[in-house]
């Protein structure tokens, strides 16, 4: 018996910071979408808990007891597993690998135990992050991330997800920032009809890490700069605290070939074409 679960990369559309708590940690108000693209997680009965990664991204994660695959899988109770990662998403890139692999694995034990998935509580003891990956799809996303609010799926719409292949680590970003009271997204998000009625409200929106993440990886802003150039492209941005940015594109025709022009200009970047998730 072997069961897979997605872990698909989270992609914040937006990403404001509206205050900052006692302890440290930020108010957020997101609006997250998922992709299609992401990490595979497999298990299979075997006594023992064990973990191994495979994959293009593989190289530089420790498949070891802090391992956040492992910490889920242990957090739901299960023993005798053993997990595989297929990490193909960069690490520590801002689309959430890691999160996402968690809330995979919290999955995937759930089916296989016939168990229910953790709270949102026990979930954002596993990373800010892991509650709204919990189920992939659309959502608004407050508080440090514990606040998941469930969306309509949105309009088709395609992205070129392009990193940089340097690594910010988040608490930098965080600590880096000028301004930690934001205004939020509007009370209540609009129905987007169409693809460029959505654009035009994320025109409007921000990512409020985004500055802090350019200042201290220059290499951001070349390919914000790069991705906003190909044609087609109504929005580029960054997800999370980088350093992966999107473009957003109606046609996917204009993805497609944006992606290519940007991996042959920059062999060293990682670059996919990509849709949204589907979701009910
Ligand atoms: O929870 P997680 O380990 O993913 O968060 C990584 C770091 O990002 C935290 O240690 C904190 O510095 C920062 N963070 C924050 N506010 C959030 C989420 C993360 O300040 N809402």
């Amino acid at each position: 018996m072997t069961a897979a679960e997605l872990a698909p990369a989270k992609i914040n559309l937006t990403l404001h910071v509206t205050g900052q708590r006692a302890d440290g940690y930020h108010l957020l108000d997101s609006l997250v979408v998922f992709a299609e693209v992401g990490d595979l997680i497999t298990a299979r009965r075997l006594r023992g808990l064990s973990l191994s990664i495979t994959g293009p991204e593989a190289a530089g994660l420790g498949a070891g007891a802090d391992n956040l695959v492992l910490r889920a899988a242990r957090l739901m109770g299960a023993r005798d597993l053993a997990l595989t990662l297929h990490k193909a998403l960069p690490l520590s890139s801002g689309i959430g690998g890691g999160s996402s692999d968690a809330a995979a694995c919290l999955r995937l034990v759930a089916r296989l135990e016939g168990t229910t998935l953790p709270s949102m509580r026990a979930a954002l003891g596993l990373g800010a992050d892991v509650p709204v990956c919990l189920t992939p799809r659309t959502s608004r996303m407050q508080g440090i991330g514990e606040a998941i609010t469930p969306l309509a799926p949105l309009p088709a719409f395609w992205m070129v997800l392009a990193n940089p292949r340097v690594e910010v680590p988040t608490p930098q970003v965080f600590r880096a920032l000028e301004q930690r009271e934001n205004a939020p997204m509007p009370a209540s998000l609009p129905l987007w009809g169409d693809a460029a009625a959505l654009f035009a409200f994320l025109a409007d929106q921000r990512n409020d890490l985004q500055a802090a993440a350019c200042q201290i990886a220059p290499e951001i802003g070349q390919v914000l700069t790069a991705l906003g150039a190909t044609p087609g492209c109504a929005l580029a941005r960054m997800s999370g605290s980088g350093a992966t940015c999107f473009g957003l594109y109606a046609s996917q025709d204009d993805a497609e070939r944006a992606a290519r022009e940007l991996q042959a200009a920059h062999p060293e970047w990682w670059v996919v074409t990509t849709g949204l998730l589907a979701h009910q």
